[in-house]
């Protein structure tokens, strides 16, 4: 069965093999029309037009703030598809709002912007791609300063060139350098923040990751390297190529510490998969 949507302006036909059997009119996120043909009703043509006109306006995508209206449905069949794809009655209109999911590496920024004063020593133990780099750079200000590392050279080439791009040459550097030795680059108590996003580069290959072994390393001497009321941030991961084993010792290691030192957080996203991203904090008293 061969399906095509052709677009011309606002208008949408869609096709199934050479004859047009549904049409939609549309001005940006307002649906104005959609009608299927009567002997094609009922077999889910009104579902894949709604779902292609959602998808090419971002409607799909969980990262994008949306809102798509439409025209009440006059049947319980139009009624039926827009509940399924979340539209509701409002001021005479059906109405469809989506905001984007919080991610776990953005509700890590968000709190160490609550809980880190501009303008201290920050280090980015995973630099990557550079976004938390480029995160910890804007938090730090210009009389911050941010040292960050990783073990691939293509992630510190990388989160060296965003920070040049970005102007903050002189507040951030990126050096090759594994995090589990991360005590001999720093003095003790000398550290404001300390950020980690373990796993593995996005966009490179899974074969190089962060281990439990040197994570575990890290994590000490990073607590180590912390003032009084400096903070560490860390996303854990889990799942198919890189195991539980790194989240698991992590995990242990964070309910572990004393609480006449640290204050521990793990934040879980409770209606995620067990293997989503997992956010945790550690205050030093
Ligand atoms: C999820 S990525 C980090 C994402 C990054 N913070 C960003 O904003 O793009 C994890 C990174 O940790 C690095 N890494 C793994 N083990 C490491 C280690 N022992 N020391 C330093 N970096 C390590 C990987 O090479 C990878 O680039």
């Amino acid at each position: 069965m061969y399906m095509q949507i052709k677009q011309e302006k606002g208008h949408y036909t869609l096709y199934k093999e050479s004859e047009a059997i549904g049409t939609a009119v549309v001005d940006g996120a307002a649906i104005l029309r959609l009608e299927i043909v009567p002997a094609w009703r009922g077999r889910g043509y009104g579902s894949y037009l709604v779902k292609e006109l959602l998808r090419r306006g971002g409607g799909l995508d969980p990262k994008q703030a949306t809102r798509f209206t439409a025209p009440l449905p006059r049947d319980e069949a139009g009624r039926a598809l827009a509940r399924r794809f979340d539209f509701v009655a409002e001021g005479g209109r059906l109405v469809r709002r989506r905001v984007p999911d919080l991610s776990a590496v953005e509700l890590c920024h968000e709190f160490l912007e609550l809980h880190v004063t501009p303008g201290g020593l920050y280090l980015d133990a995973t630099c990557g791609n550079g976004n938390d780099t480029l995160f910890l750079c804007r938090l730090a200000g210009q009389n911050g300063r941010v040292l960050a590392m990783d073990i691939q050279q293509k992630a510190v080439d990388r989160t060296n060139k965003r920070l040049t791009d970005a102007g903050y040459e002189k507040v951030g550097r990126a050096v090759l350098y594994d995090h589990a030795k991360l005590g001999k680059l720093v003095q003790p108590g000398k550290v404001d923040c300390v950020l980690f996003n373990f796993g593995w580069l996005p966009g490179a290959e899974h074969t190089v990751h962060s281990t439990a072994q040197g994570s575990l390393s890290a994590l000490c001497a990073a607590l180590d390297a912390l003032r009084p009321g400096g903070v560490l941030g860390a996303v854990l991961y889990s799942g198919k190529v890189i195991g539980d084993a790194e989240k698991q010792a992590a995990l242990a290691f964070f309910r572990s510490l004393p609480l006449t030192k640290y204050t521990v957080l793990v934040c879980e996203f409770a209606n995620w998969a067990d293997t989503a991203p997992l956010p945790c904090f550690v205050i030093k008293k």
